[in-house]
């Protein structure tokens, strides 16, 4: 069953929302409540709709309220049973220091089709369309990857570029490709965004790869799967706490490399609404009386990938 055009604008307004909830946050160097305006946005705003939702990915659990936690039911009901992946602030550094590059982010699909994951690290990959799907792999080493999208898309190793979050885990990565004379580009933080940037020759990045959220990863394979491009992920378990919970959600193979196939399937819907300006989108703007906000939305079944522009009135 496909998702109807209405319930599209439905969800552009959920991260717009969430976006103004958070831009009188922006520069106060506090991410906490930034977060908590967008979280309390986010669900105010999916509760309105007639659905019955269930967030598949959130924030923590239930004991870590007042985030939008894996299980929680949104939703005034009706005959929509949808699954919800949420990061009402991604990029919590980014609004709080006044930084490029804040995000509000939702992934939508049918019951059933959107990937149930506790929140953890994940290993990754994303890559260009560009690229033939069985020319890299999450388990090829580094040299084989970028080796053989140089050669497939016919350019030098040194003229491929590579996006990765610039954290200390991935040193030896960097040393590596520092060793190929492999272009770089280091994002200090938001890695939905990092993902994203291989969806289109404009922002110059070849590869995304590198452990990051898992959630970040399940949210970037939902944009991507519109895209045509291809994702990768291995969720990382590596301490009791997070063996547990990932068995007691059902995942059997902690060591499995998810396809972006099996982390969505069927039609689904992704927004991400600018609340600082990147490169995906702008930031909230304030004009005279207005707020404008710009939101790349995502519709797998009608091939839509495209800039919503919103402008709300300011509430005195
Ligand atoms: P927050 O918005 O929750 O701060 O996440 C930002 C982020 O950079 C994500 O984009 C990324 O997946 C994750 O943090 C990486 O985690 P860490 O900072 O622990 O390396």
């Amino acid at each position: 069953m496909a998702l109807k055009k209405d319930f599209i604008n439905d969800i552009i307004t959920v991260t717009s929302k969430a976006a103004i909830s958070c831009h009188e946050f922006i520069g106060k160097n506090d991410k906490i409540n930034a977060d908590k305006a967008a979280t309390d946005s986010m669900r105010n705003e999916i509760n309105k709709l007639k659905i019955n939702g269930e967030v598949v990915i959130g924030e923590g659990e239930l004991d870590e309220a007042p985030m939008l936690f894996i299980g929680e039911k949104l939703g005034v009901g009706g005959n929509l049973d949808i699954d919800i992946a949420v990061d009402p602030l991604e990029g919590t550094n980014f609004v709080a220091k006044n930084l490029p590059g804040g995000l509000s982010v939702i992934a939508v699909a049918e019951k059933g089709n959107l990937f149930n994951a506790p929140e953890t690290y994940m290993d990754k990959i994303a890559v260009s369309n560009k690229v033939p799907i069985e020319a890299t792999d999450l388990d090829f080493p580094l040299e084989k990857n970028i080796g053989n999208i140089a050669e497939s898309l016919n350019k030098s190793v040194n003229d491929i570029t590579v996006c990765l979050l610039d954290r200390p885990r991935h040193k030896e990565i960097i040393n590596k490709l520092k060793q190929m004379n492999v272009k770089m580009r280091l994002i200090s933080d938001g890695d939905i965004s990092g993902a994203l940037m291989v969806t289109d020759k404009k922002y110059n990045v070849d590869i995304f790869l590198g452990v990051g959220g898992g959630p970040e990863g399940v949210l970037a394979a939902s944009a991507i799967d519109a895209y045509g491009c291809k994702f990768q992920g291995r969720f990382i378990f590596d301490n009791d706490k997070d063996i547990l919970r990932a068995k007691q959600m059902g995942i059997k193979d902690l060591k499995k490399k998810y396809n972006l196939n099996e982390i969505i399937k069927g039609d689904s819907i992704f927004c991400a609404t600018g609340i600082t300006s990147g490169d995906l989108v702008k930031g909230v703007q304030m004009r005279d009386d207005k707020l404008i906000t710009e939101t790349l939305v995502t519709h797998k079944n009608s091939n839509m990938c495209k800039i919503v522009i919103r402008e709300d009135t300011i509430k005195t």
